[in-house]
């Protein structure tokens, strides 16, 4: 199976390298990292983005804090400030902070561990989620959770990618997904790298698209999972699974068992991030709102899990209720 076409960090000479997914598809540019708040302010500035592969940054952050001898907790603390909902970011954080050692050699092994893990959860995440999905299919999904947004394959995208390999006949719907357009910019690009065959639709248009009898399946990927199933994911989610339901059609979250979070019981305890008006006043740095326009942008919201049909991670697909 074609892995890994499209990467969105690495590790090289003891310094992070982020593929700078502010300025995609236009410029494919490689960023350097040599600190941790350097990596903090990445992450919070969307240079990496899509929740696993803020915890495999984070975790590299961590690496750099400890070949600069610099306190584990403060770097902790620092990475851990940077986006709030992504819970993968707080499992690999936790994670490199357990370790006994906190010599270069030790977190680093465990941050490269953490990277390795992910790809092998996406890719069984594809296995199982490949199953599900009919042939032919008219797939929806929103936002990017590809290879740009995970340490390879990806999880909703890497679902899709799995039916790809396997020969299956797939057309794919991908959301604009404003306010930063992770489907229209991201997705888009993953796509045509690998020639899926695709259209872009603007956000508005997919409950539309289901009516009109165009959409088999939904499938996202998901930013925090609570113990009953209800899943936080980018803004727009819900109304996709609200549609989705109305019209009977399966709607399907895929995600890594990192992406879970058992310590809440349901999805309102699910800390929901709030981003800067301009991202939403303005595209490409062009503003089209009046000045002053008063804005409210979360970044997420919560779909509750009796509207999900099922939820694929890399152990298998669960069904509601949904108990984790
Ligand atoms: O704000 P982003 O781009 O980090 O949001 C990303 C998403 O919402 C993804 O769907 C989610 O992180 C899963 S990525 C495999």
């Amino acid at each position: 199976m074609a892995i890994k076409s499209v990467r969105c960090l690495e590790w090289a000479d003891d310094r992070l390298r982020l593929l700078d997914q502010r300025v995609l598809p236009h410029q494919e540019t490689w960023l350097e990292y040599q600190t941790w708040p350097e990596v903090a302010e990445a992450i919070r500035d969307m240079v990496v983005r899509g929740a696993p592969a803020i915890g495999v940054a984070a975790a590299y952050g961590m690496a750099l804090a400890a070949k600069a001898g610099e306190d584990r907790s403060v770097a902790h603390a620092g990475l851990a400030a940077s986006r709030p909902t992504a819970v993968n970011l707080f499992w690999a954080l936790d994670r490199i902070s357990a370790l006994p050692d906190w010599s270069f050699e030790a977190v680093l092994r465990e941050a490269r561990m953490i990277e390795l893990e992910d790809l092998q959860m996406n890719l069984a995440i594809g296995n199982h989620g490949m199953r599900l999905i009919p042939n032919p299919a008219r797939i929806l999904t929103i936002c990017n959770t590809g290879a740009l947004a995970t340490a390879g394959h990806g999880t909703a995208l890497g679902v899709i990618r799995s039916c790809v390999a396997e020969g299956q006949d797939v057309f794919v719907y991908s959301c604009e997904t404003r306010p930063r357009q992770q489907g229209l910019r991201l997705t888009a690009y993953e796509l045509m790298a690998e020639d899926i065959p695709f259209a872009s639709i603007a956000d508005g248009a997919a409950a539309s698209l289901m009516r009109a009898g165009k959409i088999d399946c939904v499938i996202a990927g998901a930013d925090r999972i609570a113990a009953n199933g209800d899943t936080a994911n980018k803004i727009g989610t819900y109304m996709l699974a609200v549609a989705a339901h109305h019209h009977s059609i399966p709607f399907y979250i895929a995600a890594p068992s990192s992406t879970l979070d058992p310590s809440l019981t349901d999805g309102g305890q699910i800390p929901i991030e709030e981003r800067e008006a301009s991202e939403l006043t303005h595209i490409e740095g062009v503003g089209v709102a009046p000045v002053g326009c008063p804005v409210f942008n979360p970044a997420f919201d919560v779909t509750p899990g009796e509207l999900i049909t099922a939820i694929i991670t890399e152990e298998g697909v669960f069904r509601p209720p949904y108990s984790f």
